[in-house]
């Protein structure tokens, strides 16, 4: 059974398999058909609702959200978004206005992102909008709507909507929750929704802490974990796979959070990708900046970084650059708890050091000094999958390279570091010269494939330039084609 606000009425479902998408529910047992499917797989915006829970109001994909991951929360759609009176909420009223729609079928994604962006106070609309697709109106009109509706108050039933999950906080926040929400400049307290999901049935488990996780997935070692479900969604709704027993991760508030101490980062599995941006920000801005490129504002309030990194996937973002910053993973099985360095969970295309009813706790990394650089390389600036992935972290003392850590993605069958190349490096001085002598070493390390996204010569040459850029960056030289002004 799961329980949720839909519009602003209680819904209680029962009987729908858990891997049933919100999309699909809304459209076929609702008949809220104001929720377009354009590509369902979290690609185009034409599905995106608006979910407020504790962490406030979220844009998601309902293409690729389970009705499970929305157990105590509160879901509108477009079809909800006027007040109760019929008045048009101020975004939908200004894409009238400034004829922010032709064909109109991307215009329900497009108008939920927006709302949410309003009730968020958010106005970076580049971003905001980047997971939304239009084909018709070339995107001006929408900024222009975006733009005028700004000024407007948040409407009541939006702004009390929003106002009831903030004090629906727990009491029962872990140390980490607890760290995370106050480095984020003050966030509501993690609630933590009731398991109203399955719990009496066998197939389906949505626990609220990770030590139930844990007894449970020990029984059942051949389930799937689920947790964002940005790539498990896609199993369901492209490959049409039956996952069999599942468990859904997205209640266990002690999975979640950024905890950060003097010596160590440690960031939840279950933390998202827009809760580790802001975190990012203040410790090592340039991953940030690759997170802010990370598929889009929908994927990322939903994709998580233990899943980034347990789906062992050789062109995730986040495993290069944590590698870089020497992360180190803790696993759980059962009562035991192991930890590694993320480097080394990756042991071949596919296969990771994780064993049956393991799963990822957390991840963490030591404070330091920040040197770190994040180049992402994919055909388009937004919602790309990555070429290639080069995060380089290079310590220089007195002029003299004394640590390097050099870690890509899209380089090999795994994220993997540039051990020759650091060898090369270390103990030379910092200059061209180290560095032109260093690249050859590059070839020792990788030998990546040719593929749709890249070929072979274009990843290598490619990877030898980011060597040359984070020098030149650290020469202070202007390397970012977004920084040069007219
Ligand atoms: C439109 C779109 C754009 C994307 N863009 C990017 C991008 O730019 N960069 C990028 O790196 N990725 C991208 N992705 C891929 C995806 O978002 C990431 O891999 C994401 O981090 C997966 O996290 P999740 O929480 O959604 O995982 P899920 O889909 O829930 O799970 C992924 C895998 O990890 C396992 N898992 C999850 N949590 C745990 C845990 N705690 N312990 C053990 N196993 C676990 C699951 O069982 C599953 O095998 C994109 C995906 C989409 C749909
Ligand atoms: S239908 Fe395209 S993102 Fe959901
Ligand atoms: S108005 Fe036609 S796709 Fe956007």
């Amino acid at each position: 059974m799961v329980e949720f606000t839909l519009n602003g009425a209680h819904v209680r479902i029962d009987g729908e398999p858990p891997t049933r998408t919100l999309l699909d529910w809304l459209r076929e047992t609702r008949g809220l058909t104001g929720t377009k499917e354009g590509c369902n797989e979290g690609d185009c915006g034409a599905c995106t609702v608006m979910v407020t829970d504790d962490l406030g109001a979220r844009a998601l994909n309902a293409c690729i959200l389970f009705l499970p991951q929305l157990s105590g929360k509160t879901v509108r759609t477009v079809e909800g978004l006027a007040a109760p009176d019929g008045t048009l909420h101020p975004v939908q009223q200004a894409m009238i206005d400034h004829h922010g729609a032709q064909c109109g079928f991307c215009t329900p994604g497009f108008v939920m992102s927006m709302a949410t962006a309003h009730a968020n106070g958010a106005q970076d609309y580049d971003t905001q909008l980047a997971g939304n697709l239009c084909r018709c109106t070339g995107y001006a009109p929408i900024h222009r709507a975006a733009e005028a509706a700004a000024q407007a108050p948040v409407p009541q039933h939006i702004a009390s909507e929003l106002a009831s999950a903030a004090s629906a906080a727990p009491t029962n926040l872990s140390s980490r929750g607890a760290a995370a929400n106050s480095a984020e400049g003050g966030q509501p307290a993690a609630r933590n929704p009731a398991a109203t999901c399955g719990t009496t049935d066998a197939a389906v488990f949505q626990p609220n802490t990770s030590d139930a996780l844990a007894a449970w997935y020990l029984d059942n070692p051949g389930a799937t974990l689920i947790a964002g479900a940005t790539d498990v969604g896609l199993w369901v709704t492209k490959q049409f796979r039956d996952l069999g027993p599942v468990a859904f991760l997205n209640a266990c508030a002690d999975l979640r959070g950024i905890d950060i101490t003097d010596d160590t980062v440690t960031i939840g599995a279950m933390t998202t990708l827009t809760e580790l941006l802001p975190a990012m920000q203040k410790l090592h801005p340039s991953f940030a900046d690759m997170i802010r490129r990370y598929g889009s504002v929908q994927v990322r309030n939903a994709a998580t970084v233990g899943g980034n990194v347990a789906n062992g996937s050789p062109i995730g973002d986040s495993p290069p650059a944590l590698i870089a910053l020497g992360a180190t993973l803790h696993l759980r099985k059962g009562d035991s708890r192991r930890a590694l360095l993320l480097e080394d969970f990756f042991l071949e295309y596919g296969k990771q050091d994780r064993s049956p009813g393991e799963f990822v706790e957390a991840i963490s990394i030591p404070r330091q000094t920040d040197r770190l650089r994040c180049y992402k390389i994919s055909k388009r600036f937004d919602q790309d999958i990555s070429a290639l992935c080069g995060c380089l972290n290079i310590t220089v003392e007195s002029g003299t390279v004394t640590a390097a850590r050099i870690a890509f993605g899209g380089m090999a069958g795994i994220p993997k570091r540039a051990s020759a190349v650091e060898t090369a490096l270390i103990g030379q001085p910092w200059t061209d010269a180290s560095v032109t002598a260093a690249l050859p070493a590059f070839a020792q390390d990788f030998s990546p494939l040719s593929d749709m996204r890249a070929s072979a010569q274009y990843r290598l040459a490619s990877a030898r330039n980011l060597l040359r850029r984070y020098l030149a960056e650290d020469l202070g030289v202007n390397v970012s084609a977004l920084e040069v002004t007219p």
